[in-house]
């Protein structure tokens, strides 16, 4: 486990940097924390550490966006999604193992979740100060 204090929205977009240069291709990353924790500043750091340099946003209403870079995104908002159909329905399934899968709101699909994962929790601590917790990733 690995944990970091991040004081701007560009320190966490740095971890998630960094964490993506240790990525292979085809990990699950599952993002926790709740409503403007950070999880798309961390997906947008991720995705520049991979070669993408612009249109990462929250996907809530596509519930799920495709990058190209090093490797392809699939970059999931499961913030509408509440039972197994509506998981099924986004194509998850057919997601796993051709590219690296970042899930923002994995609470909503906790149960659901392989047990081979990356997980990021990020926790509010003040308006600019999170604390973000890596684990099942390499050392960054
Ligand atoms: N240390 C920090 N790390 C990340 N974001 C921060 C930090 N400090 C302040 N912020 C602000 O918090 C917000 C994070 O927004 P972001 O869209 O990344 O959150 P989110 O978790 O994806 O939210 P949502 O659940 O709505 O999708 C931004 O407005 C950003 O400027
Ligand atoms: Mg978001």
């Amino acid at each position: 486990m690995q944990k970091f204090i991040s004081i701007s929205p560009e320190e966490t977009e740095q971890i998630a940097f960094r964490l993506s240069q240790t990525l292979k291709g085809t990990e699950i990353i599952a993002m926790f924390g709740g409503l403007g924790a950070g999880k798309t500043a961390f997906t947008r750091g991720l995705s520049r550490g991979l070669g993408i340099n612009d249109g990462v946003s929250s996907p809530t209403f596509a519930l799920v966006n495709e990058y190209e870079g090093k490797f392809r995104i699939y970059h999931f908002d499961m913030y509408r999604i509440t039972c197994y159909d509506d998981l099924y329905s986004t194509g998850f399934f057919d997601y796993i193992n051709n590219g690296i899968m970042v899930i923002e709101w994995s609470e909503n699909i906790s149960s659901f979740l392989p047990e081979n994962l990356i997980t990021i929790t990020i926790e509010y601590l003040s308006e600019t100060e999170r604390e973000i917790t890596i684990e099942g990733a390499e050392q960054i």
